[in-house]
């Protein structure tokens, strides 16, 4: 539309284009060639490399096989620059320069996106109840949140254990998520973080927060367990517990973390607040259908990353939409799409089955954030 183009193409105007290419590098009398190409466009004004009034921009998408670059381009898209994005963010985000990590650490560019699903901005208050080494605190505290978080392991909630990293074996003094926070100038926005188990919450029943984003147990590097036991544990006839007991853990099956992690996030977030997370899947048997559901919830994305030829994992965003009623989101209420799907339980078995194993060189390459 000529009309559109005017403002930005007319006499007076100055401009300059760039070339970027994806998946090859050109020389750089072949990216003065492509700028020629572009000649029969209706460029009026005059050429600044140095301070133009509006850039151009030519991106040529090579693909992504590094071992197989066409000749051609794919896909080529011509626009004028309106703003850069924060792609710069994963570098200096890193979980290679991070100070505590863990084997289930997220990275970074997968954090912000999270946080952006969430809607995530300055002085909201978001929660993650399996917070691991804080990954998804330190994204949305980068974004100006106050960030807490839960974790039922000990070790992790204290920076201590063993190191995730090669050659060190024990975590280092100070490894821990507040550190983390310190390390990229968010410290002032770290509420805190405790010993808790997701599956008995341990919070006020009220509308607590704006976010709650997490990344739960698939049970392939960490186990999915929970504070409780089968037996049954004697009592005093006070009704307390001996001093010596310790809480058993028991399984947490994935349907249950689900169901848990909805009925919560209903419970305790602010209405229009969101809750993304992410929900392992068998690719075979995947369909919408079981995708958790909530009536205080309502589905706002759903996004898929392939792990391997078998599996993969959903990126979950949901926002609520009203308080929760007495017979909301519990199994048996009367919508019955709120049942947990027990298919989610046996993901662990199927990642690992036989089938998933043959394209095991794959899988190494696409799981290295994955569990
Ligand atoms: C996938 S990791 C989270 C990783 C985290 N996003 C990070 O960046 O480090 C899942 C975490 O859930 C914790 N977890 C497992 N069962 C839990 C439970 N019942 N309640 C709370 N946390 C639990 C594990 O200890 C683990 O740290």
């Amino acid at each position: 539309d000529v009309t559109l183009q005017s403002p930005y193409v007319h006499k007076e105007s100055t401009y300059r284009i760039n070339v970027y290419t994806f998946n090859k590098t050109l020389l750089f009398a072949d990216r003065i060639k492509k700028i020629d190409a572009l000649e029969y466009l209706p460029f009026e004004g005059t050429v600044s490399l140095k301070s133009p009034q509006h850039i151009f921009c030519l991106l040529e998408d090579y693909g992504t096989d590094p071992n197989n670059i066409p000749e051609h381009p794919n896909y080529v898209y011509f626009g004028r620059w309106i703003a850069d994005g924060q792609r710069e963010l994963i570098r200096s985000h890193s979980v290679k320069s991070r100070h505590f990590i863990g084997n289930t650490s997220m990275d970074a560019g997968l954090s912000f996106i999270m946080t952006n699903h969430a809607k995530v901005k300055e002085n909201d208050l978001v929660f993650d109840p399996f917070v691991g080494t804080g990954s998804l605190l330190v994204a949305c505290s980068h974004f100006g949140a106050y960030v807490c978080g839960t974790d039922i392991d000990y070790n992790t909630i204290h920076g201590k254990g063993r190191s995730s990293r090669k050659n060190q074996k024990w975590r280092g003094p100070d490894e821990n998520i507040r550190a983390n926070l310190r390390q990229y100038g968010t410290q002032k926005m770290y509420v805190d973080v405790m010993v808790s188990d997701a599956s008995k919450p341990v919070w006020r029943n009220a509308a607590l927060f704006d976010a709650i984003i997490t990344d739960p147990p698939y049970g392939i590097r960490e186990s999915t367990r929970k504070t409780g036991s089968h037996k049954d544990i004697a009592k005093a006839p006070d009704g307390s517990y001996a001093d010596s007991h310790v809480p058993v853990s028991q399984a947490y099956n994935l349907s249950d973390i689900f169901a848990d992690l909805l009925n919560f996030s209903a419970q305790h977030l602010v209405v229009g607040g969101r809750l993304v997370y992410w929900l392992p899947v068998y690719r075979p048997e995947y369909c919408e259908e079981m995708i958790p559901h909530h009536a205080c919830l309502q589905l706002v994305s759903n996004c898929e990353q392939t792990l391997s030829s078998h599996t993969s994992r959903r990126l979950i965003t949901m926002e609520k939409i009203k308080e929760p009623k007495e017979l909301d989101g519990l199994a048996g209420a009367p919508d019955p799409r709120c049942s947990p799907y027990h298919g989610h339980n046996a993901f662990r078995e199927k990642y690992f089955s036989g089938l998933n194993k043959r394209s095991s060189k794959e899988d190494t390459r696409a799981d290295v954030d994955g569990k």
